[in-house]
Protein backbone atom coordinates (compact mmCIF):
# COMPACT_ATOMS: atom_id res chain seq x y z
CA UNK A 1 0.00 0.00 0.00
CA UNK A 2 1.22 3.80 -0.58
CA UNK A 3 2.50 5.33 2.58
CA UNK A 4 0.29 8.70 0.99
CA UNK A 5 -3.10 7.76 2.45
CA UNK A 6 -4.34 10.48 -0.04
CA UNK A 7 -3.74 7.48 -3.05
CA UNK A 8 -5.63 4.87 -1.03
CA UNK A 9 -8.66 3.90 -3.02
CA UNK A 10 -11.39 3.66 -0.85
CA UNK A 11 -14.68 1.66 -1.20
CA UNK A 12 -17.71 3.42 -1.67
CA UNK A 13 -19.78 1.45 0.75
CA UNK A 14 -18.87 -1.04 3.74
CA UNK A 15 -21.67 -3.34 3.60
CA UNK A 16 -22.50 -5.53 7.00
CA UNK A 17 -25.73 -7.94 7.30
CA UNK A 18 -28.32 -5.07 8.52
CA UNK A 19 -26.02 -1.79 8.06
CA UNK A 20 -23.97 0.07 5.18
CA UNK A 21 -20.81 2.64 6.19
CA UNK A 22 -20.18 5.14 4.04
CA UNK A 23 -18.46 8.66 4.01
CA UNK A 24 -21.14 11.18 5.46
CA UNK A 25 -22.14 13.39 1.40
CA UNK A 26 -23.44 16.77 0.77
CA UNK A 27 -27.10 16.28 1.10
CA UNK A 28 -27.35 14.00 4.53
CA UNK A 29 -27.72 17.12 6.45
CA UNK A 30 -31.42 17.31 6.22
CA UNK A 31 -31.34 13.53 7.51
CA UNK A 32 -28.88 13.54 10.34
CA UNK A 33 -30.10 16.92 11.69
CA UNK A 34 -33.35 14.87 11.92
CA UNK A 35 -31.59 12.25 13.47
CA UNK A 36 -29.55 14.55 15.96
CA UNK A 37 -33.58 15.73 16.85
CA UNK A 38 -34.82 12.99 18.12
CA UNK A 39 -31.67 11.71 19.87
CA UNK A 40 -30.35 15.25 22.01
CA UNK A 41 -31.21 13.90 25.72
CA UNK A 42 -29.31 10.77 24.53
CA UNK A 43 -26.49 12.06 22.74
CA UNK A 44 -25.79 14.54 25.55
CA UNK A 45 -23.94 14.54 27.86
CA UNK A 46 -21.32 12.08 26.23
CA UNK A 47 -21.47 13.86 22.68
CA UNK A 48 -19.86 17.57 22.85
CA UNK A 49 -21.18 18.06 19.17
CA UNK A 50 -24.95 17.69 20.43
CA UNK A 51 -25.55 21.57 20.56
CA UNK A 52 -23.57 22.92 17.42
CA UNK A 53 -25.96 21.30 14.99
CA UNK A 54 -28.72 24.25 15.90
CA UNK A 55 -30.13 23.73 11.88
CA UNK A 56 -30.35 22.29 8.92
CA UNK A 57 -28.09 24.55 7.22
CA UNK A 58 -25.16 24.51 10.15
CA UNK A 59 -25.39 19.88 9.86
CA UNK A 60 -25.55 20.60 6.09
CA UNK A 61 -22.43 22.65 6.51
CA UNK A 62 -20.59 20.37 8.81
CA UNK A 63 -21.64 17.25 6.89
CA UNK A 64 -19.60 18.69 3.57
CA UNK A 65 -16.83 19.59 6.13
CA UNK A 66 -16.49 15.87 7.34
CA UNK A 67 -16.90 14.71 3.26
CA UNK A 68 -13.90 16.93 2.71
CA UNK A 69 -11.83 15.32 5.80
CA UNK A 70 -12.43 11.71 4.29
CA UNK A 71 -11.14 12.27 1.40
CA UNK A 72 -7.97 14.05 2.65
CA UNK A 73 -8.09 11.16 4.87
CA UNK A 74 -7.21 13.35 7.84
CA UNK A 75 -10.65 11.90 9.79
CA UNK A 76 -12.77 9.40 8.22
CA UNK A 77 -16.39 10.36 9.67
CA UNK A 78 -18.66 7.94 8.67
CA UNK A 79 -22.77 7.33 8.55
CA UNK A 80 -24.37 4.43 9.81
CA UNK A 81 -27.20 3.60 7.48
CA UNK A 82 -30.31 0.60 7.13
CA UNK A 83 -28.39 -1.46 4.78
CA UNK A 84 -30.69 -0.30 1.58
CA UNK A 85 -29.46 2.99 2.35
CA UNK A 86 -33.15 4.23 3.31
CA UNK A 87 -31.91 5.67 7.32
CA UNK A 88 -29.57 6.94 9.05
CA UNK A 89 -29.01 4.72 12.21
CA UNK A 90 -25.78 7.10 13.81
CA UNK A 91 -22.80 7.78 13.13
CA UNK A 92 -19.31 6.34 13.46
CA UNK A 93 -15.85 6.83 12.24
CA UNK A 94 -12.04 6.50 12.31
CA UNK A 95 -10.45 9.54 14.06
CA UNK A 96 -6.81 10.85 16.04
CA UNK A 97 -5.72 9.22 12.56
CA UNK A 98 -2.03 8.31 12.71
CA UNK A 99 -0.69 7.06 9.05
CA UNK A 100 2.76 6.66 10.41
CA UNK A 101 2.19 4.38 12.89
CA UNK A 102 -1.22 2.99 11.37
CA UNK A 103 -3.31 3.92 14.10
CA UNK A 104 -7.08 5.01 14.04
CA UNK A 105 -9.65 5.90 17.36
CA UNK A 106 -13.14 4.63 16.59
CA UNK A 107 -16.05 6.56 18.09
CA UNK A 108 -19.75 5.69 17.85
CA UNK A 109 -23.39 7.23 18.04
CA UNK A 110 -26.77 5.98 17.46
CA UNK A 111 -30.15 7.85 17.24
CA UNK A 112 -32.77 7.15 20.27
CA UNK A 113 -34.68 5.27 17.97
CA UNK A 114 -32.71 2.41 16.83
CA UNK A 115 -31.16 2.14 20.69
CA UNK A 116 -30.36 -1.37 22.06
CA UNK A 117 -30.11 -3.37 18.77
CA UNK A 118 -26.80 -4.14 17.98
CA UNK A 119 -25.97 -1.49 15.07
CA UNK A 120 -23.37 -0.16 16.85
CA UNK A 121 -21.40 -3.35 17.57
CA UNK A 122 -22.12 -4.28 13.98
CA UNK A 123 -20.76 -1.21 13.00
CA UNK A 124 -17.33 -1.30 15.03
CA UNK A 125 -16.98 -4.71 14.24
CA UNK A 126 -17.22 -3.59 10.70
CA UNK A 127 -15.29 -0.49 10.60
CA UNK A 128 -12.56 -2.37 12.44
CA UNK A 129 -11.95 -5.43 10.24
CA UNK A 130 -12.00 -2.38 7.28
CA UNK A 131 -9.02 -0.73 9.75
CA UNK A 132 -7.00 -3.76 9.95
CA UNK A 133 -7.66 -5.36 6.28
CA UNK A 134 -8.29 -2.43 4.51
CA UNK A 135 -6.18 0.01 5.87
CA UNK A 136 -3.25 -1.90 7.31
CA UNK A 137 -4.20 -0.69 11.02
CA UNK A 138 -1.44 -1.76 13.24
CA UNK A 139 -4.23 -0.78 16.31
CA UNK A 140 -7.42 0.38 16.88
CA UNK A 141 -8.90 1.69 20.01
CA UNK A 142 -11.73 3.48 21.64
CA UNK A 143 -12.22 5.27 24.47
CA UNK A 144 -15.21 5.96 26.87
CA UNK A 145 -15.74 7.59 29.95
CA UNK A 146 -16.37 5.26 33.15
CA UNK A 147 -19.60 5.84 33.29
CA UNK A 148 -20.82 5.64 30.10
CA UNK A 149 -21.47 1.86 30.66
CA UNK A 150 -23.43 0.98 27.67
CA UNK A 151 -20.76 2.53 25.29
CA UNK A 152 -17.59 0.62 27.37
CA UNK A 153 -20.21 -2.93 26.30
CA UNK A 154 -19.34 -2.14 22.31
CA UNK A 155 -15.31 -2.93 23.06
CA UNK A 156 -16.08 -5.52 25.60
CA UNK A 157 -18.86 -7.21 23.32
CA UNK A 158 -16.26 -7.34 20.22
CA UNK A 159 -12.98 -8.51 22.84
CA UNK A 160 -11.21 -5.78 22.75
CA UNK A 161 -8.39 -5.75 25.35
CA UNK A 162 -9.04 -3.14 28.56
CA UNK A 163 -5.35 -0.99 28.29
CA UNK A 164 -6.49 0.69 31.57
CA UNK A 165 -7.85 3.84 32.51
CA UNK A 166 -6.69 7.60 32.43
CA UNK A 167 -8.06 9.29 35.11
CA UNK A 168 -9.83 12.68 35.16
CA UNK A 169 -9.17 13.08 30.76
CA UNK A 170 -13.13 13.98 29.27
CA UNK A 171 -14.85 16.37 30.67
CA UNK A 172 -18.96 16.15 29.47
CA UNK A 173 -21.10 18.88 28.40
CA UNK A 174 -21.71 19.43 31.82
CA UNK A 175 -18.12 20.59 32.66
CA UNK A 176 -17.92 17.65 34.84
CA UNK A 177 -14.47 15.77 34.50
CA UNK A 178 -14.85 11.93 33.57
CA UNK A 179 -12.10 8.95 33.79
CA UNK A 180 -11.85 7.22 31.03
CA UNK A 181 -11.68 3.64 29.90
CA UNK A 182 -8.87 2.73 27.11
CA UNK A 183 -9.48 -0.65 25.00
CA UNK A 184 -7.48 -1.79 21.60
CA UNK A 185 -7.36 -4.79 19.31
CA UNK A 186 -3.68 -5.04 17.63
CA UNK A 187 -2.90 -7.33 14.78
CA UNK A 188 -1.94 -10.04 16.87
CA UNK A 189 -4.85 -9.98 18.91
CA UNK A 190 -6.76 -10.92 15.63
CA UNK A 191 -4.80 -14.22 14.97
CA UNK A 192 -5.81 -15.33 18.46
C1 LIG B 1 -23.01 4.20 23.35
C2 LIG B 1 -24.11 3.81 22.37
C3 LIG B 1 -23.64 4.05 20.95
C4 LIG B 1 -24.46 2.33 22.58
O1 LIG B 1 -25.60 2.02 21.80
P1 LIG B 1 -26.31 0.59 21.92
O2 LIG B 1 -27.57 0.68 21.17
O3 LIG B 1 -26.33 0.16 23.36
O4 LIG B 1 -25.27 -0.37 21.18
P2 LIG B 1 -25.63 -1.48 20.08
O5 LIG B 1 -26.29 -0.83 18.91
O6 LIG B 1 -24.40 -2.24 19.84
O7 LIG B 1 -26.73 -2.35 20.81
C5 LIG B 1 -26.40 -3.23 21.84
C6 LIG B 1 -27.69 -3.78 22.43
O8 LIG B 1 -28.45 -4.40 21.39
C7 LIG B 1 -28.68 -5.78 21.72
N1 LIG B 1 -28.68 -6.52 20.43
C8 LIG B 1 -29.78 -6.86 19.77
N2 LIG B 1 -29.47 -7.47 18.63
C9 LIG B 1 -28.11 -7.52 18.58
C10 LIG B 1 -27.19 -8.01 17.62
N3 LIG B 1 -27.61 -8.60 16.50
N4 LIG B 1 -25.87 -7.88 17.86
C11 LIG B 1 -25.43 -7.27 19.00
N5 LIG B 1 -26.28 -6.78 19.95
C12 LIG B 1 -27.62 -6.90 19.72
C13 LIG B 1 -27.56 -6.13 22.67
O9 LIG B 1 -27.90 -7.23 23.49
C14 LIG B 1 -27.46 -4.85 23.47
O10 LIG B 1 -28.53 -4.76 24.36
P3 LIG B 1 -28.31 -4.61 25.95
O11 LIG B 1 -27.54 -3.33 26.16
O12 LIG B 1 -29.69 -4.55 26.48
O13 LIG B 1 -27.51 -5.79 26.34
C15 LIG B 1 -25.40 4.64 22.60
O14 LIG B 1 -25.81 4.50 23.93
C16 LIG B 1 -25.20 6.13 22.30
O15 LIG B 1 -25.36 6.58 21.15
N6 LIG B 1 -24.90 6.90 23.33
C17 LIG B 1 -24.68 8.34 23.20
C18 LIG B 1 -23.39 8.66 22.47
C19 LIG B 1 -22.18 8.00 23.12
O16 LIG B 1 -22.11 7.87 24.33
N7 LIG B 1 -21.22 7.59 22.27
C20 LIG B 1 -20.01 6.94 22.75
C21 LIG B 1 -19.02 7.93 23.21
S1 LIG B 1 -17.56 7.10 23.79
Amino acid sequence: MSDNPILLDLPEHIVGERILLRSWLPGDGAALFEAIEESRDHILPWLPWGPWHDKVETTETRVREWHAHYQLRDDMAIAILSRDQSRILGGTGLHRIDWHNRSFEIGYWIRQSEHGKGYVTEAVKLLTDFAFDHLEANRVFIRCATTNVRSNAVPKRLGFIHEGTTRQSIKDTEGVIHDVEVYSLIKSDRLR
